[in-house]
Parts: C-alpha cells; structure tokens; sequence
C-alpha cells in the first residue's frame, strides 16, 4: 500500500511507522489519521507481527493536530465529519503498540503516544496538552487518558494551563514508561519490540485487552476478566511450550496458538 505521510518498514516480527510530515512538524492532518491506522491495521492483522513501534522525527513526535485543516471549521462539520473519529481504531489495535517520542508530543501528538501501550521518550521529548492555548480542548482523548496516566492534578495543571513537561516530569508524572537518551531511542525502541514480538501472541493480545480492561472499569468487574482470559490462555499450545520449556530449562518456542 501507498502512503502519503508515513513511512512503513517491517523488521523481525516488529512493525515500524514513521510519522514523516517534516514541513509540519508531523502535524496530524485527516491523511495522517488515515495512513496511521490502515498501516496499523494492516500489520494488526499479520500473525507474523507482534508489535508495533510508531516514532516520529528527532525534532518531533507530532505537534498535534494540524490546526490549519482544523481551523475554518463549524462545530456541526466536526460532528458530521467526525473529524477525529477514526483514531479510535488506532487505540483498538490488539497488537501491543510501542510510541517512541522524540522532541514535541503535542496535543494530538501526546493523545497518540497515550493511545500506544508503552511510551519510550528521549531525553529531548517535550509532552503537552496545549489546545487551551487554541480556545479549545483536548480532543483525541487527552483530557480522559491523561488523567488515567498522571492523576487528576498533575493532568488538570497541564491541560488548564497548556504547558509543556520535559521528559523527566513526564517519567516522574507516570506518563512515560522510560526515558532513554536520544542517541539510544531508536535501539531501545527495538529491543523492546523485539522482546515483546517473541511472546506468544494470544498472550499478548489477552495481556493488552486486561490492561486497558484495567482503566476501563471497576475492580471487581477487571478481576473477573482477568480470570476469564487467564483461563482461557490454558487452551493454548503456547502455554503448554512455556511451561515446559520451564520445566526442561530451555528457551520456549512460541507458535501464536
Ligand atoms: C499545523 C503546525 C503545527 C500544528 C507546527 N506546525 N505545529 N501546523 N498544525 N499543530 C507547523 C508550523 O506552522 C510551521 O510551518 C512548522 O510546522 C514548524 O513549526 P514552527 O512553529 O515554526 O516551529 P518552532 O518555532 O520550533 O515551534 C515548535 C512548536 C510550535 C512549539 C511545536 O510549532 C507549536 O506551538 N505548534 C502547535 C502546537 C499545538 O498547539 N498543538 C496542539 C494542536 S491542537 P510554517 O509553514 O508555518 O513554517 C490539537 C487538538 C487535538 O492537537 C485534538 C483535536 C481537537
């Protein structure tokens, strides 16, 4: 498939996309949108991938949505358009989904790197939710994500007063899974894809369906999930090859079923 802002790369059973609207600070317009989420439904469903890592450039992971395509429109065009509404396919993507940030994740630029599972920053990434700044707010799912990640008052600083965080407060805030520096990114990005890719898929796809399970609802419904796949995973011949491959003190070869 063609794409028109992406850059898409399989290595391994690790699939890339590369944000690449340089001129725009990957800015993320409706061809964006539609790029990002055809490539990761493509790689969504190919057994032989088994994580997704989405980057951007050094100078930005995105700066938000592309406020110039955005800006002449009427409240009744963004409804009928649903102008961001396919985003939502991008965060139901069952294959663990790695947002590798460098410099600006902006606005929509930090609502796709909090629709990602893991979120691996430079030393150099800078989040915020500046849409306040716009007279608007967020609109990907920042202003319910956010407050999932870093709790109420660190979310309600940064989106009421539209500031940026560097990296290390976005680690401390719990917004960031690891800061790496910026040199390493890339690698680290890999080698964390790599790892999660040599799992068993169907234990991956439980894993990631209990997680975002777990910010979804009550305590008592999530455990009851969670019983459920753990379960469920018994069925698999990749949990009997991990456990004996335990058992017999050797690496487990994973089938995906
Ligand atoms: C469209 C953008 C853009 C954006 C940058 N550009 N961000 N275009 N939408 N979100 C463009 C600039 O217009 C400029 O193009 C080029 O990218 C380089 O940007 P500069 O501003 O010249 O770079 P710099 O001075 O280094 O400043 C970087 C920056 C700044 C601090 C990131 O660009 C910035 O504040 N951008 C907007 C950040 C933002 O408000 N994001 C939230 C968007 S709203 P030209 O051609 O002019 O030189 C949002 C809502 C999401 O995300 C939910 C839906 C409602």
């Amino acid at each position: 498939t063609d794409y028109e802002t992406i850059l898409v790369e399989t290595r391994g059973r690790v699939g890339w996309i590369t944000l690449n609207r340089p001129e725009a600070l990957n800015a993320l317009n409706s061809q964006v949108m539609r790029d990002i989420v055809a490539a990761a439904s493509v790689f969504d469903a190919d057994e032989a991938i088994g994580a997704i890592v989405v980057t951007g450039s050094e100078r930005a992971f995105a700066a938000g949505a592309d406020i110039k395509e955005m800006e002449s429109k009427s409240g009744l065009e963004m409804v009928m358009d649903d102008h961001f509404g396919q985003w939502s396919r991008f965060a139901e993507v069952r294959t663990p989904v790695i947002a590798a940030v460098s410099g600006y994740a902006l606005g929509g630029g930090c609502e796709l790197a909090m629709m990602c599972d893991i979120i691996l920053a430079a030393d150099t990434a800078k989040f915020g939710q500046p849409e306040i700044n716009l007279g608007v707010i967020p609109g990907m799912g920042g202003s319910q994500r956010l407050i999932r990640a870093v709790g109420y008052y660190k979310a309600a600083e940064l989106i009421l007063t539209g500031r940026m965080m560097d990296a290390t407060e976005a680690e401390r805030s719990g917004l960031v899974s690891r800061v790496v520096p910026a040199a390493d990114l890339l690698a680290e990005a890999e080698k964390t894809a790599a790892t999660i890719a040599s799992k068993s898929l169907p234990s991956l796809y439980a894993a990631k369906a209990a997680l975002d399970t777990a910010m979804e609802t009550p305590l008592a419904e999530g455990l009851r999930f969670e019983k459920h796949v753990f379960a469920a995973l018994f069925d698999t011949a990749d949990q009997k090859e991990g456990m004996a491959a335990f058992r017999e003190k050797r690496a487990a070869e994973f089938e995906g079923r």
